[in-house]
């Protein structure tokens, strides 16, 4: 082995370049950024338009508000959630990526904001959602913190998404 090839063996690991995933994951979630004001407001429908009676529309429009009203809960859980994780996490890579997180979850709750305003204002809270929400914030430790926010994300909060878009097309509800 010439002494360069030693020198490039003994040469200690980067220290941050385990975090090189956690960049990613920052360098993505910069790159998806949106902006609320892209959103087609007073393009679209705030959702979808019901037939009928104007009794069963109301009773429509007043489903729509419960479900806008459940995504607005859980983005503002969430930003309680990032700001937690943005403080607890120590290194600066996760921070980076946890800052984004916490501006992601904020625009989403201003989004949320502005589309039950357009449907009757805000409404009944989830208490399922709370007592979810409560039990990430009181969790002791940043990994239980880190599974239990995905379990919020990914078993409840997305698959809804999906379901409230199929069911939501050509409205600002789909697109948001
Ligand atoms: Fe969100």
């Amino acid at each position: 082995m010439s002494a360069e090839q030693a020198e490039v063996v003994e040469e200690p690991v980067d220290e941050r370049s385990k975090y090189a995933g956690v960049l990613r994951f920052y360098n993505l979630a910069k790159h998806q950024e949106w902006a609320v004001r892209d959103v087609a407001w007073g393009k679209l429908p705030p959702v979808p338009e019901g037939k009928g009676s104007p009794e069963r529309q109301a009773r429509r429009q007043d489903v729509w508000r419960s479900v806008i009203m459940q995504q607005l809960q859980a983005d503002v859980l969430a930003c309680e959630m990032a700001a937690q994780l943005l403080n607890a996490a120590p290194d600066p890579e996760a921070r980076l990526y946890y800052s984004t997180m916490v501006q992601d979850e904020s625009r989403h709750t201003e989004a949320w904001l502005k589309l039950i305003g357009q449907v009757g204002g805000e409404g009944e809270r989830d208490p399922h959602l709370d007592a979810l929400g409560h039990m990430f914030l009181e969790a002791d430790t940043l990994e239980e913190k880190v599974f239990l926010m995905q379990v919020f994300f990914e078993r409840l909060i997305i698959p809804r998404f999906r379901l409230i878009a199929r069911s939501s097309r050509g409205t600002i509800l789909e697109d948001l």
